[in-house]
């Protein structure tokens, strides 16, 4: 299939490009737990001046990402008055995730913020919430309802907007590889079912798809063993990575394979050093924001020291970023 390409630069002089990578300055100020009066949101007799302890369990902080929740969570930590906040790492290991969080229960910590790996966190999230503690849970969902407020973006919104996004780059019919994420957290699944649900029904066929566990690395190799298994070129049109570091891997892989003119990339997350600049470069045809949530979840652990009762769900907005509209800040999707 021939593709119309008039926005697409060249991506030959992009080679050398680099991404800028927000590091973190530093993991936080761990420190004791304080003796709290009350753990409930609605109790508002809490001494507003003693320091309020958050236990921040975070997945993974090798990825670009989360670095930038990191950074977001601890600068919006130190900016408010009379917070204390341990910051954690599971390293995307599971078990060490769900530990960290039954340390915080045995800290006696006033507050957790949580950004779980999967949902084998719904456990001992529910176990934290059944002790007093209030927990705001960040991007990736836990089953049911023992937690007090989850804050993230709507993925099936962007899930369906990239259906809509990939029917139209292909004027309704083409080949697409589906990268998607680790099938056990929320997004993979909500990023891929309504893209499928709005493909259906049209000429565009998913002809490759595979897990890549949201890692760049593990995108780049499937990538590599969809090419090989489609070696004809034109015989991959578009390739939906769930997240941008697996659009820009499958990028590179079909540039070491001379066959990225053939193809679109799209991602999602939209990091400014990250997917827009990719967009920038000719990389990415397109990226959709995934907000972090950072700010939101410390507002949220603001109000419940004030003993004010936070709202269950805070839903986040997402923007279409492209060659055409990046530079004037992209598009917002409703
Ligand atoms: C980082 C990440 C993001 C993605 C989100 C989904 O771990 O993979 O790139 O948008 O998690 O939960």
């Amino acid at each position: 299939m021939k593709l119309e390409r008039i926005h697409r630069r060249s991506r030959g002089a992009h080679a050398a490009m680099a991404f800028l990578i927000v590091l973190l300055a530093s993991c936080g100020g761990g420190s004791e737990n304080t003796e709290s009066t009350s753990r409930t949101p609605g109790d508002t007799a809490l001494d507003q001046t003693a320091a309020f302890t958050i236990g921040y369990s975070q997945c993974n902080r090798g990825e670009p990402w989360r670095e930038q929740m990191d950074s977001d969570i601890e600068s919006n930590a130190n900016a408010a008055a009379g917070i204390d906040i341990i910051m954690k790492d599971a390293q995307n290991d599971a078990l060490a995730q769900q530990a960290h969080v039954k340390e915080f229960i045995a800290q006696k910590v006033d507050c957790i913020i949580i950004s779980p790996k999967d949902t084998s966190l719904t456990q001992v999230v529910a176990d934290a919430f059944a002790a007093g503690i209030p927990v705001i849970v960040l991007d990736r969902k836990v089953e049911g309802d023992k937690f007090t407020t989850f804050i993230g973006a709507d993925n099936r919104v962007i899930g369906a907007a990239v259906g809509k996004w990939v029917i139209e780059q292909l004027n309704g019919e083409g080949t697409v590889v589906e990268l998607r994420g680790l099938s056990s957290s929320t997004p993979a699944v909500e990023r891929s079912e309504p893209f499928r649900a709005a493909i259906e029904g049209t000429g565009i066929a998913i002809v490759y798809d595979a897990d890549m566990e949201w890692l760049g690395d593990k995108a780049r190799e499937k990538m590599q063993a969809a090419l090989a298994r489609l070696p004809e070129p034109g015989s991959i049109d578009l390739v939906y990575g769930a997240n941008d570091p697996a659009a820009i891997a499958a990028y590179y892989a079909a540039k070491d394979a001379g066959r990225d003119e053939e193809m679109l990339f799209v991602g999602v997350d939209a990091l400014p050093h990250e997917g827009i600049e990719a967009v920038r470069a000719g990389i990415l045809d397109a990226t959709f924001e995934y907000p972090n949530g950072a700010k939101e979840a410390i507002e949220t652990a603001l109000m419940i020291k004030r003993g004010e009762q936070p709202p269950g769900t805070i839903t986040l907005g997402t923007r279409l970023y492209t060659p055409e509209n990046v530079d004037s800040g992209g598009k917002t999707i409703e």
